[in-house]
């Protein structure tokens, strides 16, 4: 059941915190304090190169993977959409990494996409929600996310458990690859472990939130702004606006603005930014500078660390816990979703059955 909550999307927003907890607890060791993952029937340390491949939100966890692959495994990533890779013909060496992200292991596309990599000789590795499904059977390894069901047609709670499998295997892969040390998987292994009742304080901010969605609700069209691995958080929040409340929402890397959607903006657009403290935080501030210049209303994500900077240039500015920089998108994804929610809340949609959407798309 709901357990109260007026819906089952309300309901698992609000099992962020527990899930990404149990989810970490598969990954890392509690006496250690170290990452374990089960065994691979392949050497990490020596894999070329990683494809990653999911559809719609598991594909926004899957760019957030690839900040963590590269930056902190250096260890080359390629990435696209199911529906796209299953017909492209990628030159890849035999021995890399086939990554597979879904929530409910049916999805046809990645299925697909899976079957083409697994033909290339790629080793699979499937991150799943549903681990006896379709997609597990035809993986080498499964990485569970401990979400649950997931009943809310719209995707919550398997997006942050997702982003923690995907940590684990980054800071797995970079201390195999010699690029993280005993005490950075440390102090990253601390930053992850922090998530879940960091995670529970984000609920705190629902009043600004619902502030946010008055204002969201009566635009036609909104402009989601990110930049780093911010912008697939970005990308989320659109997607989400789109499922459940019908507004039409595009989310672009904010540095990409001035090629072409700067020309959107005026009164009528607000602008949803997501905008942690950290080394992209002032180029993002500039591009926002340039939207409130053009009349554009800027509605604001960030952390107790970056809020203050923007309260002058904003209209709205929720600001969450400041957490480590590299986990700080698990977090920002949270507000970003509830936003969706209490817009939809407002429009009255059905929020857990939106309109032509199904849980699982298992047809191409
Ligand atoms: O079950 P999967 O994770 O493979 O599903 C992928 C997408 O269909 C899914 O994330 C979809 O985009 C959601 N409705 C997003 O909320």
């Amino acid at each position: 059941g709901k357990d109260g909550y007026r819906h089952y999307m309300e309901k698992e927003l609000h099992e962020h915190p527990v899930v990404i907890g149990q989810t970490l607890q598969r990954l890392i060791d509690p006496a250690t304090r170290r990452v374990v993952l089960p065994d691979l029937p392949f050497d990490l340390a020596s894999v070329p190169r990683a494809v990653v491949t999911a559809c719609g939100s598991a594909f926004y966890a899957g760019m957030i993977g690839r900040y963590w692959l590269e930056g902190i495994a250096r260890l080359p990533v390629d990435i696209d959409v199911a529906s796209e890779m299953r017909y492209r013909d990628p030159p890849l060496t035999p021995g890399g990494l086939g990554l597979l992200i879904s929530q409910s292991g049916e999805t046809a596309d990645t299925l697909a996409a899976l079957r083409g990599m697994r033909a290339r000789q790629q080793h699979i590795v499937s991150v799943l929600n549903v681990e006896q499904s379709t997609i597990a059977r035809e993986s080498d390894v499964v990485l569970g996310t401990v979400a649950g069901p997931e009943i809310s047609v719209a995707s919550t709670k398997a997006f942050t458990a997702q982003l923690s499998v995907l940590a684990c295997l980054a800071i797995a892969a970079g201390r195999l690859r010699g690029t993280v040390s005993a005490e950075r998987e440390q102090e990253m292994v601390a930053a992850l472990l922090d998530l879940p009742s960091r995670a529970s304080e984000v609920f705190d901010q629902a009043p600004a939130i619902r502030e946010m969605a008055a204002v969201v609700a009566n635009a036609r069209d909104v402009l989601y702004l990110g930049r780093g691995s911010s912008f697939p958080v970005a990308l989320e929040g659109a997607l989400k606006l789109k499922e459940v409340s019908y507004i039409h929402a595009e989310a672009y890397a904010a540095g990409e603005m001035k090629h072409g959607p700067i020309s959107l903006i005026d009164q009528t657009v607000p602008i949803v930014a997501t905008v942690p403290s950290g080394p992209l935080f002032e180029k993002t501030v500039s591009n926002l500078q340039e939207a409130r210049a053009r009349g554009g209303r800027l509605l604001v994500f960030t952390d107790t660390k970056g809020a203050e900077r923007l309260r002058g240039l904003a209209e709205i500015v929720v600001a969450i816990p400041t957490v480590d920089e590299f986990t700080s998108p698990v977090l920002q994804t949270i507000p970003v979703q509830m936003l969706a929610y209490e817009v939809a809340l407002l429009k009255g949609t059905d929020v857990d059955q939106p309109r032509n959407l199904a849980k699982s798309v298992t047809v191409e």
